[in-house]
């Protein structure tokens, strides 16, 4: 059984139910291209199967290193950027208290370094580092990310200075390619304790894989149930392909269709805070996969309702090219009720006694309907609550759905060439070995 469900009632306003069923031929051959690793970018669907593979040696061998880790670590560091570091981090703020680090919990907080260039950012960092015991997970599949790299260069001398070298090699895990790459150069010379991205798998398709589960183990939560929640989907979606029944096939369908009447930008919408990363992570996984050719929808994201009082006029009232996928959690972890007051001086008391999440429920409800009134067509992907084995449920859905909706839009979902034009640049500026010719034709640019 899966908790997932998805639900395009409030498109009915803008596609009629047979313009979504007509994909249901292509979807099927999409899925056909997936199972027997036939349609563009095959070698890159070993995240396919992750669900199945990643078996018992393989969670035990992760467990055992968070375990060590966590027991020596107020603070472990996620090195990496893109696919690399968005998966654990969409997990793991998804499942964490949302001040964790003000609880006093058991186990380590974890941060991040490498997803950017401020050298703000990494100066605090270093501070708060200084204070607190800590060890790292730097990751990446290519080995040579120039920002994950620099981020990793200044870390791990901050820790052979703190600890020694001894200590540091222990305190230091590096996830990439199982042989090229200066990363794997470097953890082998060093004596790195290294986990593998598989060849097959690209880095935003890479959750599943040692990348996000290493860092979501050392933040303390059940991979193992999160990997159930990824099988129990794949099983479910891979036995029956109808529009009418699966929900990638629905979700692809309508999009796609959506997509053709002109509806380029799709809002992921949430409720949660703790979904923020989520949504980051989704905007990766469609953007890198689908933006190529000159085509794809363009994904943005909102959290509701405090974006309502920013992002909400435009949404209401703006360029009608939106529409919007809301991911709706049935029922939030805790319960707080609202105090009734005999004053009522704020005019609250018709509210008291129910709880935050009906009020926040409601909200979601009367704002759907609004934007469906107003020209934004809206669908629905509901999990009756956030954890590890409804989050894996999601991960995969979200994985497969994107491949088929990659297919149908007619481009490869798998690759990214579109990234490496501004590290060119940036080379080029920065004068590195090799650039020499576009560093000339650059300057001449600015
Ligand atoms: O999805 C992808 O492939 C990219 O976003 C990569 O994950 C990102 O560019 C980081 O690459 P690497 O892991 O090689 O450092």
């Amino acid at each position: 059984m899966i908790h997932l469900k998805f639900n395009y009632e409030q498109v009915s306003n803008f596609l009629d139910k047979k313009q979504v069923l007509s994909y249901q031929q292509q979807i099927n051959e999409h899925f056909n291209a997936i199972r027997n690793k036939t349609g563009p970018g095959n070698d890159f669907l070993g995240w396919v199967d992750l669900p199945e593979t990643m078996n018992e040696a393989m969670l035990k061998q992760i467990e055992d290193v968070a375990e060590k880790l966590r027991a020596k670590s107020e603070i472990f560091v996620v090195v990496g950027i893109g696919g690399s570091y968005l998966g654990a981090r969409a997990i793991i703020e998804a499942l964490s208290h949302h001040f964790g680090m003000l609880t006093g919990a058991k186990g380590p907080v974890v941060l991040y370094a490498g997803q950017n260039i401020s050298e703000d950012y990494m100066s605090d960092l270093l501070e708060v580092l200084d204070m607190k015991s800590y060890s790292l997970a730097v990751i990446s599949k290519s080995g040579t990310t120039t920002e994950p790299a620099l981020a990793f260069r200044i870390l791990k001398n901050h820790l052979e200075q703190k600890y020694g070298q001894e200590d540091a090699r222990q305190r230091i895990v590096a996830i990439t390619d199982k042989e090229r790459g200066a990363l794997k150069q470097l953890a082998d010379e060093k004596g790195y304790r290294t986990f593998v991205v598989p060849d097959d798998v690209g880095g935003r398709y890479s959750v599943l894989t040692p990348v996000g589960l290493l860092p979501i183990a050392v933040a303390g939560f059940d991979i193992r149930k999160l990997v159930a929640g990824a099988r129990a989907m794949r099983s479910w979606v891979f036995k029956k392909t109808d529009i009418g029944e699966n929900p990638v096939s629905a979700y692809a369908a309508v999009r796609n269709a959506l997509y053709g009447k002109g509806f380029t930008t799709e809002i992921m919408v949430s409720y949660e805070p703790r979904l923020y990363y989520l949504t980051e992570w989704w905007k990766q996984l469609y953007g890198e996969s689908e933006g190529k050719d000159h085509k794809g929808i363009f994904p943005a994201g909102v959290g509701f309702t405090t974006d309502l009082h920013s992002m909400g006029q435009y949404i209401q009232d703006g360029l009608r090219n939106l529409f919007e996928t809301v991911l709706s959690i049935e029922k939030p972890g805790s319960r707080q009720l609202v105090p009734g007051e005999q004053a009522d001086l704020d005019g609250l008391n018709y509210l008291a006694g129910k709880p935050i999440h009906e009020i926040n429920h409601k909200a979601e409800i009367g704002t759907t309907l609004a934007h469906v009134d107003g020209g934004v067509p809206n669908l629905k992907v509901s999990l009756p609550e956030i954890n590890e084995t409804t989050l894996g449920e999601l991960v995969f859905f979200y994985e497969m759905a994107c491949a088929i909706s990659g297919y149908i839009l007619g481009v490869n979902p798998f690759d990214q060439p579109g990234v490496e034009a501004y590290k060119k640049n940036m080379f080029a500026l920065l004068g590195k070995p090799g650039f020499e010719k576009e560093t000339e034709a650059i300057k001449k640019r600015i």
